[in-house]
Order: C-alpha cells, then structure tokens, then sequence
C-alpha cells in the first residue's frame, strides 16, 4: 500500500506548539536531564580531554595527578578503552576515537575523565598530561602542500562533476562576461543546546539520552562499532535544543559516552561538550571558494554557466560540501561546467549545517547573477525572469511547480522594488548609505524511504501514534500530530503522540529538511493502512504498524522549493558599519503545516543567512590546525541587537501533492539559502562596493 493525498482540515491551521508550556516552564527534560531517578546525585561526569596537537602520537596519557583528585573516578585512554569493531561499516576515522595512538587533528578526544561531580571532572581533565610526539600537518588550504584531488562524490551522493555542452565555445561567442572568485570562511553550528549525552550500560544494553537529530541513526552506527546488536542499543532524545545538521550524524562524544558508560557498568555517565570543544568535535561548515564564470547574451540571457568550488576535507573522514550543484539546476543556459576539488587537511571533520551546499553555493551564483544584472544593465529580477528554465536543466525532468517567479514578483511588490535606481551610492539618510538587493534561493525536496509509523486505537476515539522522529525545536511534534489528525479524521487533540525513541517504528534523520515530508507519508500511509485494516471505528486496542518505501507521484520530477529574499542594507560612510535594516524572504514550499511553526523557521532561516552574511567567521590558525575562535565572544553570531526591524517572511498558498500526501514539502532550510547574497548585493547598491567574501564586514567599506 502507498499513501494516497489526504483532505486537510488541521494541516494548514493554526496550532500552538504542544510542547510550548513544558518548555517555558522548564519542565521538557534534555539529554543531561535524564537518569535513574531523573535526579543528579547518581551520575558520574564525564570530561573530554583534546589533543594538544594537530597530528603525530600520544606517547603517554599521564593520568596519576588526575586520579589523585578528590571525586576523579577514572581515566580512560586509547589503551584502556573497550575495542571498537573496526569502527562499523564504514571505517568511519571520526568516531574511530581512543583506539591507537593517532593524532589526526588538534582537539581529537584523547581521553576521558570520569568523576562524582562536573568540577572534579573538569579539574581532572585539566590535570590530565598528554604527552605526545608531534609530527608535521597541513591546516591551511593555500600551503603548497595542500593537494587538490577529486572526491568520488560530494555531499547527498552528488557528482563530482557534471557539464553539459560546450562551454568554451559558448563564452567565446558571449557578449558579456563576469568572472569572480566567492568565498565562505569556516562557520559553525552553535545550537543552543551543546552536545550532550547521557549513558548507561547494564551489561547487555547501552541507554543513551542523546541530543541529536536521529535516534536511529545513532543506535544504528554505534551498534556495530560497539560489537552489539542494534536492539541492544536504546537512544532516545525527547527534546533537543537546535542543532542545525551538527546533530544530523553521530560524532565523537557519542562514541566518548558509549566507552565512559562501557567502562563503568552500571553506573550512569553524563557527558556535556563544552561551548568551545564544539569548535573542534561536532562538525562544521567547511570553508569553500567558488570561481564562477557566467557568459550572456547582451540582455542577460544565460550562455554558459561555470562553476567550480574548492573546499579543505579532513584527511581522517572525507566530507565535501556540493556547493557547485546550483549551478546545475537554477538557471538555463546551453552550456555549464561544475566541479568540486577537496584538499585533505590534518583538521578536524567538517559535516552538515543548514543547507550545505546550497547556502553557499548560492552565496557565490546570486552575487554573480547581481554583477551580471550590473555588466547587462538589466535590473536583478528581470535578470532571473529571463533565464527561467522550462524543464530541470540537470535531468531533463519537469518542475513538480517551479514558482520563483511568482516568489521574485510578490516580493518585490510587497518590498517596494519598483523604481529601484541601477545605479549605487544614489541614496542616503543621513550618514548611512543605503542599498537594496534581491537573491533567488531554492532547496530540493528530499524524501527520505523508509520510515516507519505504528497507530494503534484507544478509548474514547482517541490513537496512540508513534514514530521514532526527533523535534529538535522546529516544531516537529506539533506538526506531525496535525497530520495524524487528518489521516485519521480525528481532531488533534485525540491523537496521542510518542516521538524521540529508538523503541518506536524507525525515523530518518531531521535533516535535509525531509523530516516532516518523511516521517508525515509514513504517518498518513499508516492510517490509511490503519482504517483499511480496522475500519473508521474501531475497537480500542487494535493496531498497524507499516514502513514507506516510496511516494507515488516523486518519480520523473525535478522537486524543489523556491524563494526570493529582499534585503535593505545601510552602511555608515564614515566607519563602515554594516546593518540590515529590512529582511523579506517569499517562498514557495508546498502547503504550509502550521503558520506558526513555518513562519518561525523561516524566521530563523533568514536570520542565520544574515549572521553568516555580517558576522560569522571561523579563524584557523595554521601553525597549530585548530580554530581559534572557539567561543561566542570571538564567533560571532547574529544578536537580538542585529534583527532587523522589518523582518519577514511569507508563502504562496499553494499544494503540492506530487510530494506528499498533504501538499508540503520541507521548510528547514531554505531560508538560509540566498539571504547572504541579497545583503551582500544590497551592500554594494548602497556603497559600489563589490564583496564576494564572507562575512561583510566594516573594512570593505573604509
Ligand atoms: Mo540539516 S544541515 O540537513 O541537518
């Protein structure tokens, strides 16, 4: 049975988050919030200690100081950890941790401290001496040691390279060409909530309270590292505090928990990254650097597009952004040319965060496409209108409902576009020069098989609905209940819901914004198993369980979202202060679940596109591997100070049943998407100044 599309009554309506006063009132438990007793007297702490050096051995883990205080109950080191297997499936070298005496980067978890409260943990860790031998490393992308190669595949399973036509002959014959070089520093995922576990095993099964975006991907991959069979592995995480994709894969404290839990059976095992261990143990996003060549007609119409994107990988555990993959899909042109080159680095392992790929990707090709607006004296949006392809230009297919158009004309009619001079620096008030910009934004559909979902009737109308799904803030819980609602035809509140738990049907990850599509299919799929099996009344106690493979209508489709995002920029003449002044993002995303929960991530999209575009930087210094601003006070990130006072975000009304059964499609990440181009192309309409290197600081502008 595949689901069929759904009548929605709750979808698409107001509903408060279900979890809202539990969380207000501090009573949501997070994964260091759990235990026996659910109290703190029981737990031992655990502390991380970090390599000293970006590469060479461990020659010692002298732990004689730190056993000598008072509360330290345990050191573990590579040679007293439990054996992984082989580290699973795929030799993963990131959680490969404790197992030789290896050092692949500076900050790579060394040792353990295990301890009856978190101070002596702390001070244990600080009187635990690694003595090491260090050997030679690579940090920095621009040494000439730095080795370009090519990755097998980038992030998603996306080609390395991909071109079609011939772009030599098309730039030759173009009128116009624009030419630069964009980059992305090193930026970080800063959840509110750190990394954190909380383990326990008995002897036969590990129990962790984990804060991660997919339980079962954390039981899955630790199992077979850990010689234990998957049901033997129990994670849970109820409630998370953002996490932004740094949560999406289990790291190395997930590891670090299961061995201190392991060493210590019976006990109960605490562990909290620190704020600054998370520069260096929980991923990142990679810096990247984008050269972009775009050929056009003399109006503006697309030729050639070129796209070539170089990022540092780790040398322990590859990870390559697909930052060139936009160009492959946004705009028509006869020719195009991406490619992705990797150069293996002695750093720490780079993975997801909001958008990978597509965030800054578009960074580089929404500033292009502005200085090409520029180059062709064409305005930004008529640019974008001339260049819309018919069909997906990557694979042929139709568009499941391309509407970046209707997204680029609303938004500038709700903006205030029209009239816009070409020309910058024509407008001020006061000292602050200020500039208007536009960038086009867009995200796939990503749906993830395999999700399962099990109902089951209970008195009074009402149904147990259960499914593995983590809500890491977004709104998932709420959400999701919406859904079970309408497929069972019942109000939302009859429908009792468990999610956060490896003991329920399996759930993907929430990421890659496919949660609510995913794990919402395999919810309607089952009420409608559900009622086939049971009929619309049925008796308490009754109950289906079902797992989706597939979608019907997904096949032979180019499934995207779209979005265009407005931006008012004032910088200051005189100290080049930068500040957004207004924000508008329009999107189309299929049918919205929840008004409130949507807008909120949207929000918040927008506002992590503009931290990225005005202040986040993560500085690496290459004489010693690791990042060095490895706190808030030196990572920056957008403050309440910094929202701008017109900020908004809006949708089409629209459905989008190809995709899911109830019209939506994911909303997690497309507002990241774009927004750091429009301000940095408002920024140039303010001052003439071009940047294409984030962040858009003061000094461009002195
Ligand atoms: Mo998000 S970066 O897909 O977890």
């Amino acid at each position: 049975m595949i689901a069929r599309p759904i009548e929605t009554r709750a979808v698409g309506a107001h509903h408060d988050r279900v979890d809202g006063p539990l969380k207000v009132t501090g009573h949501a438990r997070y994964a260091v919030e759990h235990g026996p007793d659910e109290g703190v007297s029981e737990h031992l702490t655990a502390w991380l200690v970090g390599a000293p050096v970006a590469k060479g051995r461990v020659l010692r883990v002298d732990a004689t100081q730190a056993l000598a205080t008072a509360g330290v109950v345990s050191v573990v080191d590579h040679e007293s950890a439990r054996r992984l297997d082989d580290t699973g499936e795929q030799g993963d070298g990131e959680l490969a941790i404790l197992q030789d005496d290896r050092i692949h980067y500076r900050g790579q978890i060394v040792a353990i401290v295990l301890a009856e409260s978190a101070e002596a943990a702390r001070e244990g860790a600080r009187l635990v001496h690694v003595q090491v031998e260090a050997g030679d490393h690579v940090a920095d992308l621009d040494s000439e040691e730095a080795e370009l190669y090519a990755p097998e595949e980038v992030n998603a399973g996306h080609e390395t390279d991909w071109s079609d036509g011939d772009v030599d002959a098309a730039r030759a014959g173009a009128t116009v060409v624009v030419e630069g070089d964009y980059s992305i520093p090193y930026e970080h995922n800063n959840p509110l909530e750190p990394h954190a576990a909380t383990a326990h095993w008995d002897g036969e099964v590990l129990t962790m309270w984990d804060s991660t975006q997919a339980v079962h991907a954390v039981a899955s991959t630790l199992a077979p590292m850990l010689g234990l069979e998957v049901e033997q592995v129990r994670v849970r995480a109820p409630y998370v505090g953002g996490g932004f994709g740094s949560k999406g894969l289990p790291h190395s404290p997930e590891v670090a928990a299961a061995l201190a839990a392991m060493a210590v059976p019976g006990r109960w095992v605490r562990l909290a990254v620190t704020r600054q261990q998370m520069f260096a143990m929980t991923g990142y996003r990679s810096q990247s650097r984008s050269r972009i060549r775009l050929a056009a007609e003399p109006d503006g119409r697309l030729l050639a597009i070129e796209h070539d994107a170089v990022a540092p990988s780790a040398a322990v555990k590859e990870f390559v952004e697909q930052t060139a993959t936009i160009s492959r899909m946004m705009y028509a042109a006869p020719a195009r040319r991406t490619t992705h080159r990797a150069a293996a680095l002695d750093i720490n392992v780079s993975s997801w965060m909001r958008a990978p790929g597509e965030m800054p990707g578009t960074f580089a090709t929404e500033v292009a496409m502005d200085e090409l607006a520029v180059a062709c004296d064409v305005d930004p949006i008529d640019l974008r209108l001339r260049n819309e392809p018919a069909t997906d230009p990557e694979t042929g297919n139709p568009w499941n409902d391309r509407r970046l158009v209707e997204c680029l004309e609303q938004g500038a009619e709700r903006f205030g576009w029209s009239g816009r001079s070409p020309e910058p620096r024509t407008t001020t008030d006061g000292d602050w020069l200020v500039g208007t910009g536009v960038a086009a934004a867009t995200y796939p559909t990503l749906w993830m098989p395999g999700n399962g979902a099990r109902i089951e009737s209970r008195t009074g109308g009402r149904y147990a609905v259960g499914i593995g799904a983590v809500d890491i803030g977004t709104g998932a819980r709420t959400v999701l209940q919406q859904i079970a609602a309408d497929a069972l035809d019942v109000p939302v509140s009859a429908i009792d819901l468990a999610i956060g738990d490896t003991s329920l049907p399996a759930a993907t990850v929430a990421g890659g914004s496919s949660g609510t599509g995913s794990w919402g299919t395999a919810i309607v799929q089952t009420a409608q198993q559900f009622r086939a099996d049971h009929g619309p009344e049925p008796a308490p106690g009754l109950h289906t369980q079902t797992t989706t493979e597939s979608y019907p209508d997904m096949a032979g489709h180019a499934l995207h979202s779209f979005g265009a995002v407005f931006a008012e920029v004032r910088v200051d003449r005189w100290t080049g202060e930068v500040r957004v002044s207004r924000l508008h993002g329009t999107y189309s995303v299929g049918r919205i679940v929840n008004p409130m929960t949507a807008r909120s991530q949207l929000l918040g999209g927008l506002l992590m596109g503009l931290s990225a575009a005005l202040h986040e930087e993560g500085v690496r210094d290459p004489r010693f591997g690791h990042v060095v601003t490895q706190d808030l006070a030196t990572y920056h990130v957008a403050a309440h100070a910094d929202v701008p006072p017109d900020l908004d975000a809006r949708w089409l009304e629209e459905s989008d049943t190809l995709s899911t059964p109830f019209g939506g499609r994911g909303i997690g990440e497309i507002a990241i998407v774009g927004t750091a181009a429009a301000i940095a192309n408002a920024a140039w309409h303010a001052t003439g100044v071009r940047v294409r290197d984030l962040p858009v600081t003061a000094d461009a502008f002195l």
